[in-house]
């Protein structure tokens, strides 16, 4: 296996280096550079095994035989999809303290909330928009149409979503009554796994869909979260996506993006209200409100 290992390192040339970053920018918007070569070599050669190729160039040719077919196993390899349930609890205990109770009298009428939680990878951020919602409406969900909609380009990550299984390493952080209330113990599982209860997961839709390509659903959007993806993405990526979820926000609608991300000079048609997160202004042109 080492050996094997070894032999793939020195196969993946610069030409196949190159061409693997052009396909992942094709088709994800995701931009690769030296410094991921090695993550490229360790998920790449894996992918080489399995498929039992015998070389980086073997596999190149593949992808450029089948782009279509080949696109979905890449997409799934090249992703990084590090999450967990309330990974930067500020965003949620904004949402507790001022977007919900705000919601709540701005759409008294229609009693219609929608979330869209973009990269929502294995589901832990659209179950703690769910749970967030829970414990502040209380009873009151049960009257009002909540829904949150969970998109991810990587097909395996939104299958474990949609399943809503985790390894109790995965929630033990999370407040005791939030585990009793809010997961079943599955009774047959060899290590503890949790299964997310039934009336969180009833609020959440899993759907795959590149960010690149056309979105199919109208909006508006309440809140849109988009944290911790466009990273990944060039600048120019980054305005056209953000000028996309503007258009899908309400005005007044909140978009919340990851600890290291800013919206560059899109920043101009938001409010910067909390860490990280904007608002969508009334009419016209953002106040150029900062928070600090
Ligand atoms: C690091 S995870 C972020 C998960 C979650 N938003 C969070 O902050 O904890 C990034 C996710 O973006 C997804 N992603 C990458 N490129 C994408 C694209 N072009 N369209 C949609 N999702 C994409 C990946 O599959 C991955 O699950």
């Amino acid at each position: 296996m080492v050996s094997y290992q070894r032999d793939s390192a020195s196969s993946l040339s610069d030409k196949d280096f190159d061409f693997i970053c052009q396909f992942a920018y094709q088709q994800a918007g995701i931009v690769l550079n030296e410094n991921k070569r090695e993550m490229v070599y360790r998920r790449f050669a894996r992918i080489i095994r399995e498929r039992k190729l015998n070389s980086f160039a073997q596999y190149c040719q593949l992808l450029r035989d089948n782009p279509e077919q080949e696109q979905r196993y890449f997409i799934n390899a090249i992703t990084t999809n590090l999450t967990s349930f309330f990974r930067e609890q500020h965003h949620f205990d904004y949402l507790a303290e001022y977007e919900i109770p705000k919601i709540l009298v701005e759409n008294a009428k229609k009693k219609r909330i929608r979330v869209w939680s973009s990269a929502s990878s294995t589901g832990e951020e659209p179950y703690s928009i769910a749970i967030t919602f829970v414990e502040t409406m209380k009873d009151k969900i049960n009257h009002w149409d909540v829904k949150i909609l969970a998109t991810d380009i990587d097909c395996n990550v939104l299958n474990t979503g949609k399943e809503g299984i985790y390894e109790y390493r995965k929630i033990a952080g999370l407040p005791e009554n939030y585990i009793k209330k809010y997961f079943v113990k599955l009774a047959q599982s060899k290590e503890d796994k949790y299964q997310v209860h039934k009336n969180i997961q009833k609020l959440i839709t899993f759907k795959q869909l590149n960010l690149l390509h056309q979105w199919p659903m109208k909006g508006p959007f309440d809140i849109i979260f988009c944290r911790n993806v466009i990273i990944y993405f060039d600048k120019k990526t980054q305005q056209e996506l953000f000028e996309r979820y503007n258009k899908m926000l309400k005005p007044g609608g909140l978009l919340i993006l990851g600890h290291s991300e800013n919206l560059g000079s899109y920043q101009q048609y938001f409010d910067n209200v909390g860490r990280t997160i904007f608002r969508k202004p009334l009419i016209g042109q953002a106040t150029n409100v900062t928070y600090s």
